[in-house]
């Protein structure tokens, strides 16, 4: 009994530490699984002796809710996000895609300053403010809503007389640039971390558990989209635009029509001169294509519309001085060179690392140990050494040259074309290490807290010395390790746990298949289906498969075919991972279809939807294999390619029946 007196009281501490550090402070230390396991816990222990339960447990707090219960919302649509480009050729070239896919000969667009902040959906009822919630996973957020009626720009009513029965908008949640200065100095006069930047303040914000503090941290919103709309549908971006702001809810400042890609171009230059005037941060300038209708004919891939691009402004630039050059060995055995630098702060987030990608490109660079060098950081992006200052040359600095023996484990280090690689693979420690963190990894299977100090740890200990062998772990033995109690353990453990059982694209992305990311690995999913179909794939079925050219096809192919990785997918196998498959059937299935002009009874994105529920593929241009076309009304240039390659072509009718 003294002993589960001591857990509750050891529990409620670490409960109110975590709830103080994550909505207070805007800095959690444990993850929200770990957090979660703790909340667990003592439920459970109160529940069972419920002669310890007191009011001030962090349980039974009434009105702000636990960290862990920020219900989950889901989106009225997915909120995407969007692929970015960096010169005027890209946005051109989207612009020739674009009017090719669309069959039009001219696109007008609107570009509106990307804002960097925190993003949200808003969702009125009635006109009634009813639910908000954070972007999370594009699918699912938190329900914040509480927090977002803190902030003074979030209307509680929508203007109008007859407001809709439904309006859910996106919008990007900021702080000011003044506000945020003011935040920090307030922080650190009393003795607290200052925030990084803006983004994190205003993000840290919203994630809290006390409106108080988001209301203290003046906070704005801008909307740029709508989610969902009972109402009669605009039929341009500009228009939706003023349907916000007669709805009474603030839109993205500046956004302007651009008839040309030309004009969206100067925008864009325009807009980045003023970036450093703004008392808000830009990263860069959304261009989005006006027509709504256009927009739902090109549709999205996986995460991002194809109606939409980030133009990015360039990335902030620094100077430092580099005073190391190491070598790290990839998942892939590739031998990076990185540059260890004296430490600088760039646009707010401090910089000690650099990659300077390969050895071309430190020659391409001419820099050496000792030099001083610009740095820069675009978004999330790893920082990178972009130029040489010669002219601060001492004379003492010194050449880098590549090792000739790979660093991890001493194998003979082979050059492949600008790489350096290690050829040992799954016989390479750093390599082994580098694929166990790539499985573990988020978008993989998602091991919470498997970071590559633990995967360190654990293989240095023996523990682990291939994937399979996460699976194996025993408390006993992590409880010996050093730095290990029962908490972390457990938590480990059930985070293992919770990952055995795994969808199929997540699981192809984990196995980290050279060329095979996140895009290809849910391709992968929606071709074949299943793992076994995928394992026993040809080099030619696969090069079958939308976007697998013969490199892609190539990789797959003997990654499957090498004996090692066989006998360790078995082994997962084995072990208890059940991967989450779909059967793909239904009376498309493999076919390649395109649709052209405009359809009567379906949008297109629920002609695509049709055809992928079916097992089809929708794809944007014709080919020599496309399967058929589906041709609506005042179908252009792809109806006539398709009649002169001699491709079935059918009408939307047809096709309905088809399916019936
Ligand atoms: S539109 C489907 N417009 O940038 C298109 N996004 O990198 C959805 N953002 O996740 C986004 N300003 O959080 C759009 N004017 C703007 C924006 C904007 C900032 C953010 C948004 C998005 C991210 C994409």
């Amino acid at each position: 009994m003294v002993n589960i007196a001591k857990r509750i009281a050891e529990l409620r501490k670490e409960i109110k530490k975590h709830n103080d550090l994550y909505y207070a402070k805007g800095k959690p230390v444990v993850s929200d699984s770990e957090y979660d396991l703790m909340v667990r816990e003592l439920r459970e222990l109160e529940k069972a002796h419920p002669e310890f339960l007191t009011a001030d447990s962090p349980t039974q707090k009434v009105g702000a809710p636990l960290r862990s219960t920020f219900a989950k919302i889901e989106h009225a649509s997915p909120m995407l996000s969007l692929e970015s480009i960096y010169t005027d050729e890209e946005l051109l070239k989207f612009d020739k895609t674009s009017s090719e896919d669309l069959e039009v000969q001219h696109i007008e667009y609107v570009a509106e300053p990307k804002l960097d902040g925190f993003s949200v959906e808003l969702v009125y009822e009635k006109g009634t403010f009813v639910r908000g919630s954070t972007r999370g996973d594009g699918y699912m957020g938190e329900d914040v809503t509480n927090n977002l009626k803190a902030i003074k720009n979030v209307p509680a009513e929508l203007k109008g007389a007859k407001p809709p029965a439904l309006l859910a908008v996106r919008g990007e949640v900021l702080m000011h640039i003044g506000d945020f200065q003011e935040l920090n100095k307030v922080q650190s006069a009393a003795g607290r971390d200052v925030f990084a930047n803006p983004r994190n303040a205003a993000a840290g914000a919203v994630r809290n558990l006390d409106p108080g503090v988001t209301q203290s941290r003046n906070l704005d919103i801008y909307c740029y989209g709508l989610l969902a709309y009972s109402g009669k549908m605009p039929s341009t971006h500009l228009e939706t635009i003023e349907l916000l702001e007669r709805s009474g809810l603030k839109t993205a400042p500046g956004a302007r029509l651009c008839r040309t890609a030309d004009e969206a171009i100067k925008y864009h230059h325009d807009l980045e001169k003023k970036r450093d005037d703004l008392d808000y941060e830009l990263d860069g300038v959304v261009i989005k294509i006006n027509s709504l209708e256009y927009q739902d004919r090109l549709g999205m891939r996986t995460t991002n519309p194809r109606w939409a691009v980030a133009y990015k402004f360039e990335a902030r630039k620094e100077v430092t001085r580099v005073e190391d050059i190491v070598v790290q060995v990839g998942r892939t055995g590739v031998l990076t060179p990185v540059a260890l630098l004296q430490p600088v702060e760039v646009g707010g987030v401090t910089i000690s690392r650099a990659t300077l990608h390969n050895m071309d490109e430190i020659e391409r660079l001419g820099v050496q140990v000792g030099d001083h060098v610009k740095v820069e950081r675009a978004g999330d992006v790893i920082p990178k050494v972009v130029e040489v200052i010669r002219d601060k040359r001492s004379g003492s600095e010194r050449s880098f040259s590549m090792p000739l023996k790979c660093p991890s484990c001493g194998t003979q280090v082979e050059k492949e074309d600008v790489h350096y690689r290690c050829p040992a693979g799954l016989g390479c420690p750093a390599q082994v290490k580098e694929s166990m963190t790539h499985y573990a990894a988020k978008d993989a299977v998602d091991i919470d807290g498997f970071s590559d100090r633990t995967v360190e740890q654990l293989f240095a200990e023996g523990l682990i010395s291939g994937i399979s062998d996460i699976y194996g772990l025993k408390r006993d033995d992590l409880l010996k390790l050093d730095g290990w109690k029962d908490k972390k353990t457990d938590n480990i453990l059930s985070a293992i746990e919770r990952s055995r059982e795994v969808t199929l694209d997540r699981f192809i992305f984990g196995l980290g298949i050279r060329k095979v990311g996140k895009h290809i690995a849910a391709i992968l999913m929606k071709k074949f289906g299943t793992l076994d179909k995928l394992r026993k794939a040809s080099v030619d079925d696969l090069l079958g498969v939308n976007e697998v050219g013969p490199e892609i096809a190539g990789s797959i192919s003997d990654f499957f075919r090498n004996p090692v990785n066989a006998t360790e997918i078995d082994k997962l196998m084995s072990m208890g991972v059940r991967v989450i498959e779909k059967e793909i059937k239904g009376e498309l299935l493999g076919k390649k279809i395109v649709f052209t002009g405009s359809l009567n009874k379906l949008s297109r994105s629920e002609a695509k939807k049709l055809v992928e529920d079916n097992g089809g593929e929708p794809i944007s241009t014709v080919t020599s294999d496309t399967d058929f076309v589906v041709a609506g009304d005042k179908a252009g240039s792809k109806l006539e390619k398709a009649r002169k390659a001699g491709i079935q072509v059918i009408s939307e009718e047809e096709f309905l029946r088809l399916l019936a």
